[in-house]
């Protein structure tokens, strides 16, 4: 079976733009790939944050992605510091990668302008731990946002170098871009992000998701009740293509089109259909929350198996490099 790696960052809450350009996406990867998903935490201790929630945010968002459907019978989930392989493989990587490639890096360009007091090294050095991430493992397809592309790419010319150079020991990944639409902010401006407060989380309860709803950013050329609509433009109709279905989709762009429907009465369909799918995920969330022993003990596996995979790279990739290694 083909080998699927992906990664999230601990950012312990997890909004509805997460959950339907990836982790749903990850989900129904497990029904054809070989699949390792990966809390990614060192690299979350790149930019400042604090380091009494560190592990509080790890253990959430593994609850999140059991609770959405990824378990031990369909993939292989853990916390990127518990396979130290990782870090082992990226240093080595460190050795292939010019410079020059990294400071190129979009992302990079972007947080240090956002971090000016903290451009450390690691900030930089962020798109070869990802290499390493999925390389350890031999991954070849990487489901990622458009903004994860830039970093695949590296990771196929890391990998090509390395292999030039030391024999051919890794595949070259590919990026599988998710076809799920890009979800607005509530406010319809940008992109939806916990750092911008315009976000609905995915475990929020059914009260505060109505009133994010109720007054979320429409199509602003709607004005009044009788004025017609554009879906194209709304991005209430773009979150309910992820929870509507084709027959009811059809029904409401005509009615917003004709302005027989209006907002509030398309948002209160949006909030029924929304809650049919998240309220059983809450549900298995919380119930996660109150057994974290399993929790603890599905990553715990994850993470020796992954181990194990991880252990023969380095042995091929030391034997590579040329190193004294006493086996
Ligand atoms: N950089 C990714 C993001 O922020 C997270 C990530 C880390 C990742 N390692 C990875 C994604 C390996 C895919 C593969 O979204």
């Amino acid at each position: 079976m083909k080998r699927i790696f992906s990664g999230i960052q601990p950012t312990g809450e997890v909004h509805i733009g997460n959950y339907i350009g990836a982790i749903k996406q990850w989900v129904e990867l497990t029904a054809e790939y070989d699949c390792i998903y990966c809390v990614v935490d060192y690299h979350a201790i790149t930019i400042e944050y604090e380091i009494s929630e560190l592990r509080h945010k790890t253990l959430d968002t593994a609850i999140i992605l059991m609770a959405c459907g990824l378990s031990p019978d369909n993939c292989k989930l853990f916390v990127q510091s518990h396979v130290p392989e990782h870090t082992e493989l990226a240093w080595i990587f460190n050795c292939v990668t010019p410079i020059g490639e990294l400071e190129r890096m979009t992302q990079f360009k972007d947080k240090s302008r956002q971090h000016r007091a903290n451009i450390n090294m690691g900030l930089m050095d962020y798109p070869v731990l990802q290499a390493a991430d999925i390389l350890i493992y031999k991954a070849g397809f990487v489901p990622v946002g458009e903004d994860q592309v830039q970093h695949i790419e590296l990771s196929r010319e890391v990998a090509r170098k390395f292999n030039s150079r030391f024999g051919d020991i890794f595949p070259e990944p590919q990026a599988i871009l998710s076809l799920a639409p890009r979800i607005l902010g509530i406010d319809g401006s940008g992109k939806m992000s916990k750092s911008m407060n315009n976000y609905i989380g995915l475990l929020e309860n059914g009260d505060i998701i109505w009133e994010k709803l109720r007054t979320a950013v429409t199509d602003v050329n709607r004005v009044r009740r009788k004025d017609p609509g554009n879906p194209e433009l709304c991005n209430i109709y773009t979150i309910h293509r992820a929870f509507s279905k084709d027959e009811e989709l059809i029904e409401i762009d005509k009615g917003c089109r004709n302005a027989s429907i209006g907002c509030i009465d398309c948002k209160k369909i949006l909030y029924r259909n929304m809650m049919e799918e998240l309220s059983p995920i809450r549900e298995r969330a919380e119930s996660l929350k109150k057994d974290t022993d399993y929790v603890r003990d599905v990553l715990k596996n994850g993470a020796a198996s992954c181990r194990e995979m991880a252990k023969k790279t380095m042995d091929e990739v030391r034997a590579g490099l040329g190193i004294y290694y006493p086996v």
